[in-house]
């Protein structure tokens, strides 16, 4: 079976259970004002799990098209891509856990015919505090449906560090088997739904013992492998999500209906049909790869470095052709600037595999092809994503072009040294943009080092100096510059993330006030901050302090740092030049959650603390009423 032929077999097994096949919707959301994509297949179906009636009923099936641009990072390695397709079937209100569990099993083992010793399972062990019982319901369920095959799942309760145990049913707290759009109880907002979920995972390498796949760097799990672990050898290819509670200002209470949310990727269900630990290997990809090895003339798989320029390059042509098609062209703010800066780091990645020729178009038009059939609107547009991802190829080596002369320049003035100088390297990234990387992977190809270590302090100095000039500039409610009045500062950025993401995207800086002993920050906010909120913000400023992010910053237009997503920006619209603090990853867009690489990005004259570690315990004191819509907190660091 083709994975053209996977989805429809998907469709027609939730069709023949008395499902409605529905469109995938577009990647950029409508009407939903809190999100830039579309990143799982329930997004869209929002409304009807909270009760709207649905025009097609009550039980739906679809394959959605989603992008997690904040997955770029884990692009790469052997399960992970940013754009990808979602199996998706529902049950707004109809059946439950015990049909949804029967299912996707039957469907796994019989029509995609998986072989079931190699799957697992994880249920959720249940949260005391928020009330929620272990859910055995559903881990009986699997052992039940394991059992028609022949086969005697033990349930297990995952422990740290002892690794599989001989057993196929696991039970992890609410970091792992709990889903809402927030993540994990505590970090969602009240009116937001979620439940307890179980997902199903295949080991792509059951020879292994329980010995990790892969040499990871941040395997968190011990020296054994289990479903959850980050190593590569057993990859999600599932997720059920039982959606059934709802926060409220007193806790969670169950929804008017319970509905089944389910989520499958359509790559790794492929992947393991084709019993392949690499996504990137599955007919899907097959055109645009053979384009990518004739082009380069190298072969995929041969060396690590190159295979992993390989997969970044599949993954982002494909997002970028399937963003294109959906209406988010190349540009410097919203959806756009993912677009270009998906296309550029295809091209940086392409250097890598040695192609200097344009491929993107080349690329693009294998995505089409592989896709018409069932996107037809990448075979519409196609003249359009041609002509867009041409001016954005050009426009980009335009400018690598001139740091490469530049580049030349000093590689011929120097010498006898085998080696480029940190300053070298530093004007080259600060006058030409030219990223490090860029700079090492063109001094090794001709036969040159770089000295990074100084490129790194000089790039430090040029921060601190841009740092101290600025500070005269902004001054932002500080009572001086003292180390515990710079704490306090940067603690305000985690808190006024910490609002946009409890209390919602209004709640808005208004004023902020700083001393030696406290903090005092107003907010756009109106009735009271619940007991329970001040709780959650306390908690997620705190998770985000010990979580020991780096604070740095950087120097752009207004329109730049809107782009970037930056908060902050108080009715800027004239085109200076500002700073930005980014709390986390500079290169990642901000979310205010712990989980993720970036908690905070904001508009900002400094100055702050090197990493969030050295703040210690945030604790909220006070929380009043400043006038209509404004509330103030009083906050200490202990
Ligand atoms: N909504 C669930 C997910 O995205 C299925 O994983």
């Amino acid at each position: 079976m083709t994975t053209n032929g996977l989805r429809r077999a998907y469709l027609d097994f939730f069709k023949n259970h008395a499902h409605v096949e529905i469109p995938s919707a577009s990647l950029l959301p409508e009407n939903d004002p809190t999100t830039l994509f579309t990143g799982s297949g329930m997004q869209p179906i929002l409304p009807y799990l909270l009760g709207e009636l649905h025009p097609s009923g009550k039980r739906l099936v679809d394959s959605q098209k989603c992008f997690r641009s904040q997955d770029i990072e884990e692009v790469g390695d052997n399960c992970h891509t940013t754009f990808f397709e979602m199996l998706g079937n529902w049950s707004l209100g109809d059946y439950f856990k015990t049909e949804q569990v029967q299912w996707f099993f039957l469907f796994l083992t019989d029509v995609v015919k998986l072989n079931p010793e190699r799957l697992y399972i994880s249920c959720f062990c249940g949260q005391e505090d928020i009330g929620i019982p272990k859910d055995k319901e559903t881990a009986s369920l699997w052992q039940t449906a394991f059992k028609e095959k022949g086969i005697d799942a033990k349930i297990i309760d995952f422990v740290q560090r002892d690794g599989i145990q001989g057993g196929h049913i696991f039970y992890y707290d609410a970091s792992k088997n709990w889903w809402s759009r927030a993540g994990k109880p505590e970090n969602m907002p009240v009116g937001e739904p979620g439940g307890p979920d179980t997902e199903v995972f295949w080991d792509s390498a059951p020879d292994r013992e329980e010995k990790h796949l892969y040499d990871k760097d941040n395997i968190i799990f011990g020296s054994f492998c289990h479903p959850n672990c980050e190593c590569g050898r057993f990859f999600e290819i599932g997720n059920n999500v039982f959606m059934q509670y709802i926060k409220k200002d007193k806790g969670f209470v169950p929804l008017e209906q319970k509905n089944v949310d389910f989520g499958g990727g359509l790559e790794r269900i492929a992947a393991a049909m084709i019993d392949s630990p690499d996504v990137f290997k599955i007919d899907l990809f097959d055109t645009q790869r053979e384009v990518l090895e004739r082009m380069s003339g190298k072969i995929y798989g041969t060396d690590k470095e190159e295979t992993r320029a390989f997969r970044i390059i599949l993954d982002h042509m494909r997002a970028v052709t399937f963003l294109i098609a959906d209406g988010a062209f190349p540009s410097n703010k919203d959806q756009g600037y993912f677009t270009r800066r998906f296309i550029r780091r295809a091209i940086r990645y392409a250097g890598i595999l040695g192609i200097s020729d344009s491929f993107c178009s080349t690329v693009a038009d294998a995505v089409i092809e592989t896709y018409k059939e069932v996107y037809p609107n990448l075979k519409e547009k196609k003249d359009v994503i041609m002509k867009e991802l041409e001016k954005e190829e050009t426009k980009f080596k335009h400018t690598i072009n001139k740091g490469t002369k530049k580049f030349q320049e000093l590689v011929n003035s120097m010498a006898n040294t085998k080696m480029l100088s940190g300053i070298d390297a530093f004007d080259l990234y600060q006058s030409y943009g030219f990223p490090i990387e860029l700079t090492v992977e063109l001094a090794k190809e001709h036969g040159i080092g770089v000295d990074v270590e100084t490129f790194t302090i000089e790039k430090e100095k040029h921060q601190m100096l841009s740092r101290k000039g600025a500070q005269k500039k902004f001054y932002s409610g500080l009572a001086n510059h003292s180390k515990q009045c710079t704490k306090y500062h940067t603690a305000t950025h985690l808190f006024h993330a910490a609002c946009i993401r409890i209390l919602g995207p209004d709640a808005t800086q208004k004023g902020s006030n700083i001393t030696e002993e406290r903090m005092r920050f107003d907010f756009v906010h109106f009735g009271k901050v619940t007991q329970e909120q001040i709780k959650e913000l306390e908690n997620l400023v705190n998770a985000a302090i010990v979580r020991d992010y780096l604070v740095s910053f950087e120097i752009m237009t207004t329109d730049e740092a809107k782009a970037t997503g930056a908060i902050g920006l108080f009715e800027k619209s004239y085109n200076e030049r500002v700073k930005v603090y980014t709390i986390g990853d500079p290169n990642e867009s901000a979310v205010a959650d712990p989980l993720s690489s970036t908690f905070s990005r904001e508009f900002c004259g400094g100055p702050h603390v090197e990493h969030t570690g050295e703040l210690g315990h945030f604790k909220i004191i006070k929380e009043e009423s400043v006038s209509a819509g404004v509330r103030r907190i009083k906050a200490v660091l202990e």
